[in-house]
């Protein structure tokens, strides 16, 4: 693949416009969103789609989020919209909350990597959705990073994995939530979590401590029905370990003690002979720094960066699920 230059838009009318002109020509516009930033592509459009695959080294089987300004947007990409989605469109949208559905026959292939069913979300962000306006078209959009990297909630995050690959990047500046949407099976009657996120269990009604095995109705989510979650994912080139709060400080002096170079993330201050990479007070905090760390992490060249844990409730489930994926 030969390089791009890739444009850096400001979040303007101009740099919109600009963004909205790239995507109707198959151009490849990474976008912020609330959550991360997006890799956005023409939906409708399987080249301009297959690009997206192609500039993230992404596997062809496992498809994409597809990007609607509004709510009512949903019908154009859905086959049939069910009670269920369009009870959670209207409590959750715009919000960091994916909808399954089955898709709308003319989407490309591409787009719902062969799959029978579509992923559509309304993304709580201006930039983002003055962007979709001016596309005119749904977008698809995986985070806008090369594969198996680290989710980008910056454009410099952005620009680091995917400069030179994509034609522009839209700089609206650091992504609040920091985790990736929630998604949800609403196909049938209840929603079924396929991935954690922001719009956590207790929002959607369903049980926190409730095994996954156990959804009420009888009804079992099926986790090869997101096939991302097969993949390997947000794994960074240095190691990564969890530890409970009551031991983080311990296993951080221990392991510097032992001569790694270490990096910690804790509620707590560094021990001597570790580097404090960010310091946070809950897990909603944890989030939005938790994806930039790691990369800062790498960026210090340290053998080992050290996470102290939250509990599993609320939006920690999803921090808890991108820190384990990471750890490997
Ligand atoms: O917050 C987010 O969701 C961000 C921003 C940019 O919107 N996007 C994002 O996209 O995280 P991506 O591609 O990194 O993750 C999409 C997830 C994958 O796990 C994929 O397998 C799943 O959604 N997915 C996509 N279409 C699906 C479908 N038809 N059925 C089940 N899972 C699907
Ligand atoms: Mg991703």
């Amino acid at each position: 693949m030969s390089a791009i230059d890739t444009r850096v838009l400001a979040p303007d009318d101009a740099g919109l416009a600009a963004g909205g002109s790239l995507l109707r020509a198959r151009g490849l516009v990474a976008f912020p969103t609330e959550t991360v930033y997006g890799l956005g592509a023409d939906a409708t459009d399987a080249a301009a789609v297959q690009r997206v695959f192609s500039a993230k080294g992404r596997p062809a089987d496992n498809p994409l989020i597809v990007h609607v300004p509004r709510a009512a947007d949903l019908a154009a990409v859905a086959r049939t919209v069910t009670p269920l989605a369009r009870r959670l469109a209207d409590a959750f949208w715009p919000g960091p909350l994916t909808l399954v559905v089955d898709a709308h026959p003319d989407l490309p292939r591409a787009t719902t990597a062969g799959l029978a069913t579509v992923a559509v979300r309304v993304p709580d962000h201006p930039v983002a959705v003055a962007l979709l306006e001016a596309a005119g078209v749904p977008v698809a959009a995986p985070s806008a990073n090369r594969s198996g990297r680290p989710s980008p909630t910056t454009a410099g995050h952005v620009l680091a994995d995917l400069g030179g690959r994509i034609d522009a990047v839209v700089d609206g500046g650091a992504c609040v939530i920091g985790v990736e949407s929630t998604v949800v099976d609403a196909r049938g009657g209840v929603p079924v979590v396929l991935r954690e996120g922001a719009v956590t269990r207790a929002d959607l009604g369903l049980s926190e401590t409730q095994p996954a095995e156990t959804e009420p109705d009888g009804v079992t989510p099926d986790l090869a029905a997101s096939p991302g979650t097969r993949h390997r994912h947000y794994r960074p080139s240095c190691r990564v370990e969890l530890a409970d709060p009551e031991d983080v400080i311990a296993v951080a002096r221990s392991l510097a003690e032992a001569g790694q170079r270490v990096a910690l993330v804790s509620r707590q201050p560094a021990p001597r002979g570790a580097l404090e990479v960010a310091r946070f007070e809950d897990a909603a905090g944890l989030a939005a720094l938790l994806y930039g760390a790691l990369r800062d992490a790498e960026e210090a060249g340290v053998d080992v960066i050290v996470f102290e844990t939250v509990p599993e409730v609320g939006v920690g489930r999803a921090v808890m699920d991108r820190l384990r994926r990471a750890a490997g």
